[in-house]
């Protein structure tokens, strides 16, 4: 036997008891030969004492532990000295006075101290390990836990099948870059890893399995983010029959058991909706961030006629001038404002004015150029007041939206207008276009991806072509500005199918290669059907209150995609590469991930 009661248990209740416990040194100290050892699970801590003059021998081989050494302590649960109680800690009542000390291994000296917070992130990759032992980590992969087993439980409380789907499938051209696995037994031939199981969900469909899930593991070789990690996991969900309503209802219903399971936190459901086209006019993005105001407010009429050539072109050219009021912001600095505007030409944007209300005017090269009622306007469209700091975007619609809801961001971080306590801001967004232009590719993509049904009024401009002006049955779920997943009714009806992939600019031949096993499938018997996927790392992330999906995952790559733990990717045996006819050509050239939706 180990130990009789893990290091979270022991209460004054239990003073006089022998005891046993089992773990980790967690830090050693001597008070002039009285030694204290905080001995630690995953639970908790429990302190123990070694007095010299009650145990010599013992005290001794105390004198030899340090952190992180794995030892058994048995002894007698001691009430601690009066005023010597730790009421920071559950077991902080109690102490133990040992009779056995069994040092069950020793650790060497650490790579980094586990109670400060390392600086070093390569450093605790490489040592995940230790970093896990850490609080902070074992609480995150707690809550990670409790999420998953909630979403296991309350989806098969709902009639939900959790079905597998391969690792082992085919590469599709949609999307991000896959990872591909090279066949052995069909030298030459690949497999790709999942993206996601979008077609194999569909297919559960056509088998008539009506409702699916899987927490499955996904695979895009893409860019990485501190929100995008190559390899990630999905709460994947398919239903037939089904309306978006009902996607709606049964995952705000999951969202809830999930929040309640993880930390004990009500959410309000149902979640408020906003269509795309909204959510950009206002928040400038797709995801809003709902927890501070600064909305974008529309200057189209005030400028129609304005002298101010820069907003009239705009306008003039079909475009928008669109503004953001930052309360209190005039106080800006030469170094913010300059990187406000270089963030603002990433984006597209030409330039980027601005207005300071100060001293009681406003500051500004571009004011002279507006008249009395453009003023007038102005104030009351943006309520300026004394303190406001003014910006202005003139430009596309797109890339006007996209500015503001860019500097809104990162004026919120300047400002500090983050709301300290916790706010679940969840909301719908809804109507997205079916289609998004590639510049690069000169060609539609899917902005969702090609499985994706047309909203069933704009089927006709679907059918005319008109496809800027198609929205699609897709939606997104977004939390505080995160999008925590997406999902879509889907086509169903070959035709159809085969339309939307002529639409983007697919080939007959590589349809039937691509995408035939789908379109025969449909011919046979496909039910309406439609479904959602949701990020389990942002939303653990999130629940955890954490800034990056690495801290919720046991063993994440680092920004260069690598695991330095074992040291993956690594080179191979030539002997594997002969096995499977491969030949490398060589240092491959330094080479960008495709982004998109999958
Ligand atoms: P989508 O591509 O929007 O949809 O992915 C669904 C959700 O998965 C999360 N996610 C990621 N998380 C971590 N790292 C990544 N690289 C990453 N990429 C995506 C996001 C996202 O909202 N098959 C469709 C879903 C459907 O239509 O049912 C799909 O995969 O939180
Ligand atoms: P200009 O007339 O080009 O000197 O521009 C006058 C001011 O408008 C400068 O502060 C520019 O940075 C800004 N500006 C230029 N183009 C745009 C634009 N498309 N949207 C917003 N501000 C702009």
């Amino acid at each position: 036997m180990y130990r009789t009661h893990d290091c979270n248990s022991l209460r004054k209740t239990d003073i006089g008891k022998q005891v046993m416990l089992a773990g980790w040194v967690n830090g050693t100290r001597d008070h002039g030969g009285v030694i204290f050892i905080d001995v630690r699970d995953r639970e908790g801590l429990t302190q123990v004492v070694f007095r010299p003059e009650e145990n010599a021998e013992l005290a001794k081989q105390a004198h030899t532990l340090r952190g992180e050494d794995v030892i058994q302590v048995s002894g007698r649960v001691a009430a601690r000295l009066p005023g010597t109680e730790n009421p920071n800690l559950p077991t902080g009542d109690i102490e133990i006075i040992p009779n056995e000390l069994r040092i069950l291994n020793r650790a060497d000296p650490l790579p980094f101290p586990l109670d400060a917070e390392p600086q070093n992130e390569d450093l605790r990759m490489t040592h995940r390990y230790l970093d896990l032992r850490r609080r902070r980590f074992a609480r995150n992969l707690q809550i990670r836990h409790r999420a998953a087993k909630a979403t296991r439980d309350y989806l098969d409380s709902q009639g939900f099948v959790e079905v597998e789907t391969p690792i082992l499938s085919k590469s599709t051209p949609e999307g991000a870059r896959d990872f591909l696995v090279p066949s052995r037994i069909m030298p030459g031939k690949f497999y790709a890893l999942p993206q996601a199981p979008q077609q194999y969900k569909q297919l559960l469909m056509v088998a008539g399995v009506e409702k699916y899930f899987q927490i499955a593991k996904c695979f895009r070789d893409e860019d990485l983010r501190a929100d995008r990690q190559p390899e990630f996991t999905q709460i994947d969900i398919e239903a037939s029959f089904v309306t978006p309503d009902d996607i709606f209802a049964l995952t705000e219903g999951m969202l809830a058991a999930i929040f309640k399971a993880a930390r004990n936190i009500e959410i309000k459901t149902p979640f408020d909706r906003l269509t795309y086209r909204e959510a950009l006019e206002r928040f400038g993005s797709d995801k809003p961030d709902r927890r501070f105001a600064m909305e974008l407010v529309d200057l189209g009429e005030t400028f129609r006629e304005s002298s101010f050539k820069v907003f009239r072109g705009a306008l003039d050219a079909g475009g928008v001038v669109k503004a953001i009021n930052a309360k209190g912001f005039a106080g800006i600095t030469i170094g913010q404002a300059d990187e406000l505007t270089e963030i603002a030409k990433l984006h597209g944007a030409k330039g980027l004015a601005f207005i300071k209300a100060e001293s009681g005017e406003w500051k500004s090269p571009i004011v002279k150029f507006f008249n009395d009622p453009e003023k007038t306007a102005l104030q009351s469209k943006l309520n300026i007041e004394e303190g406001d700091c003014v910006f202005f975007a003139a430009d596309k619609w797109e890339v006007a939206c996209e500015v503001l809801g860019r500097l809104r961001l990162r004026i919120a971080e300047m400002q500090e207008l983050m709301p300290p306590r916790e706010i679940w801001d969840f909301l719908w967004v809804i109507d997205f276009p079916l289609f998004e232009w590639s510049a690069d590719e000169n060609k539609w993509n899917a902005m969702h991806h090609p499985f994706t049904r047309p909203k069933a009024g704009d089927m006709l401009l679907f059918e005319e072509r008109k496809f800027p002006e198609v929205r699609a049955e897709a939606y997104d779920v977004v939390l505080n500005g995160v999008e925590i997943g997406g999902g879509s009714m889907r086509i169903y009806e070959p035709e159809l199918q085969d339309k939307m992939f002529e639409a983007l600019s697919i080939k007959p031949n590589d349809r039937e290669s691509q995408f035939g096993h789908l379109l025969r499938a449909f011919r046979l018997g496909a039910p309406p059907h439609g479904g959602i996927a949701f990020g389990l790392d942002r939303l653990v992330m999130l629940i955890c209150g954490e800034q990056s999906i690495r801290d919720v995952m046991a063993f994440p790559k680092n920004n260069r995609a690598m695991d330095l733990m074992t040291q993956s990717p690594a080179e191979v045996d030539p002997k594997q590469l002969r096995e499977l006819r491969i030949r490398l050509a060589g240092a491959a050239p330094e080479s960008r991930a495709p982004s998109g939706p999958k």
